[in-house]
């Protein structure tokens, strides 16, 4: 049916591309909480131009970066894309999906109309200079995050993006569970591999913050499967369950510790007493849980400002503090003392390049990696599943939503 609406669930016939299409929208108006923020409004479908792919949206999986696209902070997205001469005056998020190849555009050879694919979530301009001489394509200044820096993300019943962004699913992955987890589990997958020589090695122990969450749930497994020792931070009794059912070596319960925020000032004598008092038992309590006196090797960072100075003074003499965000506040102080006089290394990073996604996606499709997968309803629910992100009141794992696939439990288009 050209030109024509469909309920999701009531997919066209394969390659026929409607005009227009729902969409969960972030409009500038309506940013501040989630909850509000997104609402399902009836859009264009995008066109594939060179190199691009159309895809229909089987399920979509939820960030915390539409987070932060729905607050409209640190970075209005809508406004960043305006100034590079995007017209349209609405976001559409959503960095993770699966769903069926619906029409390529020029120049694609790598996948064809009726491919089922799991969709990565990082864009560049493969004939950047940067690129043509040799840089990881994630660290190119033409680098953006599909469906937070770019507009037509997943969360709507088509989504555009780049044919490299396009991976085989995995035959017998549900479309939900195929949509959960490449974007947290390929950046863990970074942060905890690609930084030789401070990957992960056996026996290493590792603490990762936020350990119940996408991204922790993914590290714990991962350190796991390469023989280091997990040791979860969280801030519940049912997420420190979640995180030992994984493998995680032991808990910590934030809660228990109140020495988190800024490094207070030494001068202060009294501020900085305090603070040194709760990271040492931080610090003891890391022994007691790991065992053994050893110091992390390796903290696995994402929560940024309460917890930076714990993690840099914690982290072992030579090893590295490894970040790619900041929940609780992106400008955190450092004592530089602790990060040379111990030789520590504090190292960001950003997604994935293609080789660690398909690195996850094998390690999912194999059994090896659980994608950790709560449903959270449909393209009308994505606010509220943001707004639980928001407030930290999300069930533990990956959370993904149903967009054109009718029920939950499939794994092909019929
Ligand atoms: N650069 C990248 O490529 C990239 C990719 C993915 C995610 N990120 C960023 O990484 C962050 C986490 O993503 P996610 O998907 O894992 O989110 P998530 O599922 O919401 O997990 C975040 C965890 O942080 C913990 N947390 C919340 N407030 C905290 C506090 N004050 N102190 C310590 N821990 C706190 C929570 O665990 P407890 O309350 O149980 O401790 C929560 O489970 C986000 O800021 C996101 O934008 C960046």
């Amino acid at each position: 049916m050209p030109g024509h609406l469909f309920e999701p669930g009531d997919i066209p016939p394969l390659g026929t591309v409607p005009r227009q299409m729902y969409a969960s929208v972030i409009r500038r108006e309506r940013y501040g909480p989630p909850h509000s923020a997104f609402r399902t409004e009836v859009v264009d479908v995008p066109e594939a131009g060179r190199g691009q792919v159309l895809v229909l949206v089987m399920a979509a999986g939820i960030n915390y970066n539409n987070v932060w696209a729905a607050l409209g902070t640190p970075v209005d997205v809508i406004a960043a894309r305006a100034k590079h001469g995007a017209r349209e005056e609405f976001h559409i998020g959503g960095s993770d999906a699966s769903g069926i190849v619906w029409a390529t555009g020029e120049d694609v050879t790598q996948v064809q109309v009726g491919d089922e694919v799991i969709l990565s979530g990082c864009q560049w301009n493969e004939k950047a200079p940067d690129i043509r001489l040799g840089a990881d394509p994630t660290t190119s200044t033409t680098q953006n995050v599909w469906g937070y820096e770019t507009n037509h993300g997943s969360f709507a019943q088509y989504t555009l993006v780049h044919d490299y962004q396009c991976h085989p699913k995995p035959p017998h992955l549900t479309w939900e569970k195929a949509a959960c987890f490449l974007l947290t589990a390929a950046t863990a997958h970074r942060q905890l591999c690609g930084w030789p020589p401070h990957d992960v090695q056996p026996g290493d122990p590792v603490l990762i913050w936020g350990a119940a969450g996408g991204l922790g749930s993914m590290a714990i497994q991962i350190t796991r499967l390469r023989g280091g020792i997990p040791i979860a931070v969280v801030s519940s009794e049912h997420r420190a369950h979640h995180c030992r059912t994984l493998g995680a070596h032991g808990t910590i319960d934030r809660r228990d510790f109140h020495h988190f925020g800024p490094m207070p000032d030494p001068a202060d004598h009294q501020a900085y007493t305090h603070w040194l008092q709760g990271v040492r038992a931080f610090g003891r309590r890391f022994w007691d849980v790991l065992g053994q006196r050893r110091s992390p090797r390796i903290v696995f960072e994402h929560t940024g400002r309460d917890t930076l100075p714990t993690s840099l003074y914690l982290c072992d003499n030579a090893g590295m503090v490894v970040c790619c965000g900041g929940t609780t506040g992106y400008q955190a102080n450092v004592d530089l003392r602790y990060l040379w006089m111990r030789q520590k290394r504090l190292q960001g990073s950003h997604f994935a390049n293609l080789r660690q996604s398909r690195a996850v996606i094998h390690l999912a499709a194999t059994g090896l990696l659980n994608p950790c997968l709560t449903l959270a309803g449909t393209l009308a629910d994505i606010g509220t599943a943001h707004q639980r992100m928001h407030d930290n009141q999300h069930p533990p794992g990956n959370q993904a939503i149903l967009v054109n696939a009718p029920r939950p439990g499939l794994t092909t288009l019929h």
